[in-house]
């Protein structure tokens, strides 16, 4: 078993550290305070080539492995949640959903521009009234011609208002003895007749990233635009879900990080009774919590990473890392506050931002309740992971 990382590796993260810190970091206390998001950090992303990370060379991409886009993830996140959420949909949901499921004639098509930037690319599952039960969508694909017609709704989408293409489930099939097998998955363009989007105001956290509803009214989708055969639809949005909670799991690690950034320095210049609060043993368990969570959330992302990597399925792995590390990173970010006292409970520190952001990921990509009954049907024999007939490609690429 060899634990280390590359140089490779090493490279990744600083770039994504600096990345982080100078080009997101700077003015985002004031746009999380007005929940004003734009467009301008994505390009600053494209820029970077951080929305290439881990889509290989042959479509201009990166070429990095699946932990890289891990570390990308978490370095991201130290910085802030939205510019993590913006790789868990483009490259997490959308781009390694495409390298999984589309034909090698679609990846040539969507991928270049995906990995250059020039176009992102979101996702589309959820609906108002479908959102842990996602079998229970209910968003119409009909079959016309060589095209099919699209109605309905999809709501929480990350990027709504910005992303240039979505990744949308919907029913082909309602009669479909199985609800599951009754659905398909389409790349739908923002510029086709039919689409709007409306942003979701009043967040608790993530108020620098665009989140909101997508609606489909009569949109036409070539039938080349579908991803998958007819009646996958359910398969690509759970495998979907295998990348993005992934990069919320390597996410989270980031956020306890930027708590431990943060109550470190805070530890050494707070003192009561003379001596600096670091010294304190209820400080130092929760610091040392953090460290705790910190570790032992890259083990478990890194592992998933290792799995894309050599192409092993691990939907439970990576469900496992996500619920752990979004549970520990919450708890860090609680804690965060607890070590800032009153200082922690407003916006002069950004340990509130951390409270309010990790408490989203305990919902999105799986709440906390249903990886807690994932993991336990896993244990007790009631679900298990077959070998897939997709997989996403292994690392190293083929050239
Ligand atoms: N990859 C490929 N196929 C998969 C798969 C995977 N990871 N997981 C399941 N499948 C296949 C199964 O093999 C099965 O097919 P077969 O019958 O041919 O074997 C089929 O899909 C049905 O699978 P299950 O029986 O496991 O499905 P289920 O009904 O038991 O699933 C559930 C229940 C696990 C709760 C699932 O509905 C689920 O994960 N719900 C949560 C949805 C979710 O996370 N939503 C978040 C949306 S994204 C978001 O948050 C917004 C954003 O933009 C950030």
């Amino acid at each position: 078993m060899d634990f280390s990382l590359s140089p490779e590796h090493d490279l990744v993260r600083e770039m994504a550290y600096k990345f982080g810190q100078t080009q997101i970091l700077p003015g985002l206390a004031e746009r999380d305070r007005e929940a004003k998001s734009d467009r301008a950090s994505l390009e600053k992303m494209a820029e970077a080539g951080v929305l290439g990370v881990s889509i290989p060379a042959k479509y201009g991409g990166q070429d990095t492995d699946y932990i890289s886009l891990g570390i990308v993830c978490e370095e991201l996140e130290r910085a802030d949640t939205s510019a993590r959420v913006v790789m868990s949909v483009h490259s997490g949901l959308h781009c390694l959903t495409l390298m999984q499921w589309g034909t090698e004639e679609q990846k040539q098509r969507w991928l270049p521009d995906l990995a250059k930037g020039t176009k992102v690319g979101a996702f589309g599952l959820t609906e108002p009234n479908a959102g842990s039960d996602a079998v229970n969508i209910r968003t119409r694909a009909l079959k016309d011609g060589d095209s099919y017609v699209l109605n309905g709704e999809k709501t929480w989408i990350s990027l709504s208002d910005f992303a240039d293409q979505f990744l949308v489930v919907a029913v082909t099939d309602p009669d479909a003895p199985q609800k599951a097998k009754g659905m398909s998955a389409f790349i739908v363009d923002r510029n086709a007749p039919g689409f709007h989007s409306k942003a979701i105001h009043g967040k608790l956290g993530v108020r620098a990233g665009n989140t909101g509803q997508i609606f489909f009214e009569d949109l036409r989708v070539p039938a080349d635009c579908r991803i998958g055969a007819e009646g996958d639809g359910f398969k690509v949005a759970m495998s979907a879900l295998d990348h993005g909670r992934y990069t919320v799991a390597a996410g989270a690690v980031g956020i306890i990080t930027a708590c431990l950034d943060a109550c470190v320095k805070y530890s050494h210049e707070r003192t009561v009774g003379g001596e600096p609060i670091g010294k304190k043993q209820l400080v130092q368990q929760m610091i040392a919590n953090m460290v705790a969570g910190r570790e032992i959330g890259r083990l478990l992302y890194y592992k998933v990473g290792w799995m894309k990597n050599v192409g092993l399925r691990h939907t439970r792995e990576c469900g496992l890392a996500k619920w752990q590390n979004c549970n520990a990173a919450f708890q860090a970010a609680h804690d965060a506050v607890e070590i800032h006292g009153a200082y922690g409970y407003c916006d002069e520190f950004p340990v509130e931002r951390y409270f309010r952001n990790s408490r989203g990921a305990m919902i999105y990509e799986g709440t906390r309740e249903i990886h807690t009954l994932m993991q336990a049907e896993y244990e007790l024999g009631y679900r298990s992971d077959r070998p897939l007939d997709r997989m996403l490609p292994t690392w190293p690429f083929e050239a």
